[in-house]
């Protein structure tokens, strides 16, 4: 009876206000069966953009069918590259690249488009593109990209009257630089192999960071042409004078960063999942994680396997940067968590603020709450910025979990990508029916995530 009444209240809702950007969700069952992942979207971004350093047209593979690549794509447009998309392909003519200046609009849309420093700098030596500025998961400065521009004789200056960053290459030809990173950031890495990539003899980055989507990166570039390795941290630039189309269209690797999601569906769900396309290596903590909380991962033929096998244990898990527990996984792992027996914490030290789902999963019933980690030294552990004014004792960058909870439904509000997928698998869990309000914010990462889901078994419905 009560259901009943809830549904109703959920659809007119749903109706009233946000028409066309809404999941309705039916949970409370085990999803089960096969899905593939589509092209990873942290890849996909970078070699559209990387496709500006050369002078013929490109081709790419397993670009997803997501928001963000479309939005980027109206961005290089909008600055005269011509693009041609056939579902997962994609090809870049960056022969008509007429301008240095990013629009507010498609800036303020797309927030790699500060990458476009690489390309721009080198075809124009100089670049005008607004601050990426923050988002809901954190202010996300892009100081240290700016010190790495520097180093190569980069001269860039941010005007808080325009909210633009105006760069420039000191005197003419642009040469290699020897940079150590403060700390690691991933776009920033790739940004400064982009930029080395062409520039005159050797380059050396340190402390660089690892993720494998940085080294799928650098095999497109070694493809075209580029002289780049990487050892741990240390990344070594020997420029060339121009990059090669490759013969074949350069297929990007699998979104590992989606296999997490799915697994989480198969878990948190009581069900079992095989995510094709991924191997047990590419989220080694993360399987390791499901593997101390009790939860079956097996590899089978092209893809992982996971399978619920019984009740799951409180497991804790700290996010750091590759290697580590990626900080894309710990919103779906906090889900599985409000299903484990007793309590565990998720300590974020990535982004300063990715609980974006915690509200909405407290609707459902979930107990978290937060709490203040014991820390050394908080400069050294965290990756966002600290400076001696943010008061530590005030951040939420941890929380506990506990469990088991019988979820019921509600209506939920995505508040950043991976938040999305959060309350997306929460909503499954949950026992009626739910309503999330931002499909289109899920959309910006998940290629079609509803289309995946019914084929595992969900009730799910766009409206
Ligand atoms: N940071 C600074 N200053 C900088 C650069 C980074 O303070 O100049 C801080 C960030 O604010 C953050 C931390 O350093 O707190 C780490 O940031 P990093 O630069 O490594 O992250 P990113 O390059 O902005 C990429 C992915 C993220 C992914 C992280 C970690 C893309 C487009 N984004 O972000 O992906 O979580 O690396 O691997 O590649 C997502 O897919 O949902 C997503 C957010």
């Amino acid at each position: 009876m009560s259901g009943i009444r809830i549904c109703n209240t959920h659809c007119k809702f749903a109706k009233q206000f946000l028409m066309e950007d809404a999941f309705i969700v039916k949970g409370g069952k085990p999803l089960s069966g096969t899905v593939g992942l589509s092209g990873a979207k942290n890849v996909a971004l970078k070699v559209l953009i990387a496709a500006l350093l050369f002078r013929d047209p490109v081709r790419f593979s397993n670009i997803p069918n997501i928001k963000d690549i479309s939005e980027l794509i109206h961005l290089l447009e909008s600055l005269g590259v011509v693009v041609k998309r056939d579902k997962d392909r994609v090809e870049i003519d960056p022969s008509g690249l007429n301008s240095y200046t990013v629009d507010l609009l498609h800036g303020s849309k797309t927030r790699v488009s500060f990458m476009l420093f690489a390309p721009l700098l080198h075809k124009f030596g100089e670049a005008l593109i607004p601050n990426p500025g923050g988002c809901r998961i954190g202010a996300r400065p892009i100081d240290r990209h700016i010190k790495m521009l520097e180093s190569f004789q980069v001269d860039a200056q941010y005007n808080s009257n325009t909210g633009y960053y105006t760069a420039k290459v000191n005197g003419g030809k642009l040469k290699g630089s020897n940079y150590i990173f403060d700390k690691p950031t991933h776009t920033g890495t790739e940004l400064a192999i982009m930029f080395a990539a062409l520039c005159h003899g050797k380059s050396v980055i340190k402390n660089a960071a690892q993720e494998p989507e940085i080294d799928d990166l650098i095999s497109f570039l070694n493809i075209a042409g580029a002289k780049i390795a990487r050892r741990d941290s240390t990344i070594e630039i020997e420029g060339v004078s121009e990059l090669t189309v490759p013969d074949e269209p350069y297929r990007i690797m699998f979104d590992r960063n989606e296999a997490p999601t799915y697994a989480a569906f198969a878990l948190a769900t009581k069900g079992d999942i095989t995510v094709k396309g991924v191997v047990q290596s590419d989220i080694y903590h993360f399987v390791n994680k499901v593997k101390e909380t009790g939860g079956g991962v097996e590899t089978i033929d092209g893809g992982v396997r996971f399978f619920y096998k019984g009740i799951l244990k409180a497991t804790d898990i700290t996010t750091l940067p590759h290697p580590g527990f990626m900080t894309d996984w710990q919103g779906p792992w906090a889900v599985l968590m409000t299903q484990a027996k007793g309590t565990s914490t998720i300590h974020e030290t990535v982004f300063e603020n990715r609980f974006g789902y915690v509200s909405e999963l407290k609707k459902l019933s979930a107990r978290i709450e937060y709490f203040q980690p014991q820390i050394d030294d908080a400069k050294a552990l965290y990756q966002f910025r600290i400076d001696d004014t943010i008061n530590l004792s005030r951040r939420r960058q941890a929380i506990k979990i506990t469990g088991p909870t019988t979820l019921h439904n509600g209506a939920l509000y995505v508040n950043d990508l991976r938040a999305g997928a959060t309350v997306l698998i929460a909503a499954c869990v949950a026992r009626g029916e739910s309503v999330v309000l931002g499909a289109s914010t899920i959309d910006r990462g998940y290629e079609h995530i509803e289309e995946k889901l019914r084929k595992l078994g969900a009730n799910i419905q766009r409206v």
